[in-house]
């Protein structure tokens, strides 16, 4: 029979045990589950609401039955719906009616609030060391790379020239941030639900507080109808999981092309390439574009979230059970993710040549030489003029403005002298923009040691 049997006549239709069970996803819970019963039976002792050798026993049975669990000798029934049912089950059968003791004021509402706050709380730390290991191998290449020298791009279109150590940490950032969010998240999700009940708390003197501190919560919820109906921990999450996938699929389309033909910038390592069935000349930067397009499940299911709780009266409704597989899946596939694109852009090689020729391209420097004139008293409308009409010249002669000898750079202004080369240099370009935050060697090795301070913080 079922622990809610009581009030029924008639036994479920399989279809609908089957149809409304989480046991296939939610078993994932049980240890959390298990510590929240344990912390929940001590506490029922100590304030006498049962007997201290009553959840002496509960506790150590509960303790027993998560060691067979992990040992793989416990199978879940679909019948007892879900992970909280099943484990009580279990306790119920072996040891009686004691067993029965332990959902005293205490509702499934407020359990599986607890379960999924505990569950996502250990996500929440795994995903910030991944994103710590992510930065500072970001950190690592951009230190190698702060004399690198890449277009920088607008609109795809060479723009500025930038270096490789200035690009990345553009992702360092978007990464710090991402762990700021995590960090902020993790605070909503530390508060302690339990004793909120059905909905209506419970009139057994139950010491939350008690509770909230064996389970390592920093406080505990203040609403009981709240405690057991809010979701937002699960949306915040969603949402900032979204958002490291959205930085890493960024990245990942920008290697996607560095690697490609056409570009040559850097070589995926063959541990995270593939090939094709057909074309043996090929290696595909699988890896990259998977992370790609799992970004859109990720989106998926904080959209899903977003719709389940719009509608939800308060309290508890069984929507809510749709909680689970889609931040379940959205935490799997970040935590795969993430790793996966740290050793993929470890083991990037960099072909710096390329990057260096590729940014001479363009013209990049066509601003930097009219400056050069400005210095030289031209005023700024007849050097960008001069300059307008030299790169016309270039153009049409198949040539980069630093190829151009003294005496083509003479025929349009006399102005010109030997400076302008120096001055022009892609060199000069990067390192003459010293603003904090810009790209010139010396304030990027500034950020780097700034970031390795950041870093050797994190928690
Ligand atoms: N499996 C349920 C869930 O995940 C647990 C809570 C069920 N409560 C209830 N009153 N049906 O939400």
């Amino acid at each position: 029979m079922k622990l809610w049997g009581g009030r029924f006549i008639g036994s479920t239709d399989s279809f609908t045990d089957h149809f409304h069970s989480s046991i296939s996803f939610d078993s994932r819970m049980y240890k959390q589950d298990i510590e929240g019963s344990i912390a929940h039976a001590a506490m029922l002792g100590k304030q006498g609401i049962i007997p201290m050798e009553d959840s002496e026993l509960i506790q150590k049975t509960l303790k027993e039955i998560l060691a067979d669990i992990e040992a793989g000798n416990v199978v879940f029934d679909e019948r007892a719906e879900d992970i909280h049912m099943n484990i009580e089950t279990i306790l119920i059968e072996r040891i009686g009616d004691t067993g029965k003791k332990l959902h005293t004021g205490r509702s499934r509402n407020d359990q599986v609030a607890l379960d999924i706050r505990m569950y996502l709380k250990e996500q929440i730390t795994d995903i910030k060391a991944l994103l710590k290991e992510l930065i500072t191998v970001l950190n690592n290449i951009a230190e190698k790379n702060t004399g690198t020298i890449m277009p920088g791009y607008t609109h795809m279109q060479n723009a500025q020239p930038v270096t490789l150590a200035h690009h990345i940490l553009a992702y360092v950032e978007m990464f710090k941030r991402d762990r700021d969010r995590l960090e902020d998240c993790y605070k909503r999700t530390n508060v302690m639900p339990l004793g909120s009940g059905a909905l209506a708390a419970t009139t057994y003197p139950l010491d939350r507080d008690l509770v909230a501190g064996k389970l390592g919560f920093d406080s505990i919820t203040l609403n009981s109808m709240d405690g057991v109906s809010d979701r937002d921990f699960v949306i915040e999450l969603l949402s900032a999981l979204s958002l490291i996938m959205m930085h890493l699929s960024r990245f990942c389309e920008e290697i996607i092309i560095w690697n490609s033909q056409q570009y040559r910038f850097v070589e995926m390592d063959d541990a995270y390439s593939t090939g094709s069935s057909i074309m043996p000349q090929k290696k595909n930067p699988d890896m990259a574009e998977l992370i790609r397009g799992k970004t859109g499940r990720v989106y998926g299911h904080l959209m899903a979230m977003l719709t389940v709780m719009k509608g939800i009266p308060l309290a508890y409704n069984k929507d809510m059970q749709e909680d689970k597989e889609g931040v379940f899946d959205a935490v799997d596939t970040v935590k795969m993710c993430l790793p996966i694109f740290t050793r993929m852009v470890d083991t990037m090689k960099v072909n710096k040549d390329n990057m260096y020729d590729a940014a001479r391209k363009g013209f990049m420097n066509a601003t930097d030489a009219a400056d050069w004139l400005v210095k030289q008293g031209v005023p700024f409308r007849d050097a960008h003029g001069i300059i307008g009409r030299l790169v016309l010249y270039c153009i049409e002669n198949n040539k980069s403005l630093d190829e151009l000898t003294l005496e083509e750079y003479k025929a349009v202004s006399d102005v010109f002298t030997e400076e302008i080369y120096d001055a022009i240099s892609l060199e000069t370009c990067v390192n003459t923009r010293t603003v904090k935050g810009g790209p010139s060697e010396g304030y990027i090795k500034e950020l780097i040691n700034m970031n390795k301070k950041i870093i050797a913080e994190m928690k």
